[in-house]
């Protein structure tokens, strides 16, 4: 993977105003008398190291991030207020900007909008590894005007990700879940060229399952991508592993493991107690681990057995687990388990693209800010 630029590639700070990108687009509780809180503030704490860096060498810091998707105005279900109010205890010497998606501009990578965003700063760093596969103002605008590097944040996930596409330790093992098929197919693609095993569960398993000819019965299955799951079958015969048995939901409402064919009226929710085994003795195996996307509806007590397995089967694994993902991350949590993972990305849909398409243009702002650097 291609080189960023760090924070100790940054001309000296002291004294400099250095504007910080960062991803607090935190979960939000509304109570009943209408008071806004943070409910969970791991993402603000995980900005510290690089807030403080900038701090303890003299730099005057402030931070911009955006929250939620208030579609380029203002509204104040997505103030930053509670994030402020958290912050100001963490970090009290540093401002805070408003919701950067407040503005149209944002999103639409608009040079006015920079311009008014980077006003007065000396220095730009991105420490919001959560939005780098986004073309927003600001996450590849500042590069192109401010002396840039990435913060502390994005350093590592950068680092973790990457050598999971260049040099991961085998037996490197995929476990990949989720409903859509089609949203996966561009990772299982890149990952199975580096990985040796890649588990498949969740909705997506079913479309492969049906390319692999076993009846899937009313299953979520997507006809348009059959053809690419049955070429990735044939193009890697034995990478590919599939759920053996599976928790169905029948037409009569009852619930019933089936291994083999699913009935007409059945409806594949979870993998089955004989693929959790499967799975779990090829995570024992393995080096390397990355698991991404829920094996089931997992929401649905009846339908969670086969997440928290893969959950249990990483938190006891010896290799090295990499975890991306909101869904897949909420069932650790949920667990109890999220201390016993070697690296939990704070970012799902970069963490994904990062690992599909081995760039993200935030981290190609990055680097073009470096080279023009150096040009000079
Ligand atoms: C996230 O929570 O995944 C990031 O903050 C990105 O948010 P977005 O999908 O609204 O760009």
């Amino acid at each position: 993977m291609l080189r960023i630029p760090l924070l100790e590639d940054l001309p000296p700070v002291a004294g400099k105003r250095v504007l910080v990108r960062v991803d607090f687009n935190v979960p939000i509780e509304t109570s009943s008398d209408g008071t806004r809180v943070v409910s969970d503030d791991f993402r603000i704490r995980a900005a510290l190291p690089t807030i403080n860096w900038l701090l303890e060498r003299g730099a005057e810091v402030s931070v911009c991030t955006h929250l939620g998707r208030p579609g380029g105005k203002p509204d104040p279900k997505f103030d930053v207020s509670p994030i402020r109010e958290v912050f100001s205890t963490l970090a009290p010497k540093v401002s805070i900007l408003e919701n950067l998606r407040f503005n149209p501009g944002e999103e639409a990578n608009d040079p006015a909008f920079l311009e008014e965003l980077i006003a007065g700063f000396d220095m730009y760093v991105n420490d919001a590894f959560g939005v780098c596969h986004r073309n927003h103002a600001s996450v590849v605008g500042p590069p192109t005007r401010l002396p840039s590097a990435a913060g502390r944040l994005v350093e590592k996930e950068v680092e973790v990700l990457g050598h999971l596409i260049t040099e991961p330790k085998s037996p490197f093992v995929v476990i990949l879940g989720g409903a859509k098929v089609a949203d996966k197919l561009g990772l299982i693609r890149s990952l199975v060229a580096h990985a040796d095993k890649v588990l498949l569960g969740g909705g997506m398993a079913c479309t492969f399952m049906a390319a692999a000819g076993i009846g899937v019965g009313a299953s979520l299955k997507d006809i348009a991508h059959e053809d690419d799951c049955r070429r990735i079958l044939s193009e890697y015969p034995g990478k590919i592993v599939l759920p053996v048995d599976s928790a169905v939901l029948l037409g009569n409402g009852s619930v019933e493991v089936v291994k083999g064919p699913i009935p007409m009226t059945g409806k594949i929710l979870d993998i089955g107690p004989e693929t959790c085994e499967v799975f779990d003795q090829a995570i024992q195996d393995a080096e390397t681990i990355f698991w991404n996307g829920p094996m089931g509806m997992f929401e649905d007590d009846r339908f969670s057995s086969g997440t928290y397995s893969v959950a249990r089967s990483l938190a006891q694994c010896e290799g090295f687990t990499v975890v991306g993902g909101g869904d897949s991350v909420a069932a650790l949590d949920s667990a109890g388990l999220s201390g016993n993972i070697g690296f939990l990305s704070t970012g799902g849909g970069a963490a994904l693209q990062l690992l599909e398409t081995g760039d993200l243009p935030g981290l190609v702002a990055l680097r073009q800010s470096m080279m023009r650097s150096l040009e000079v």
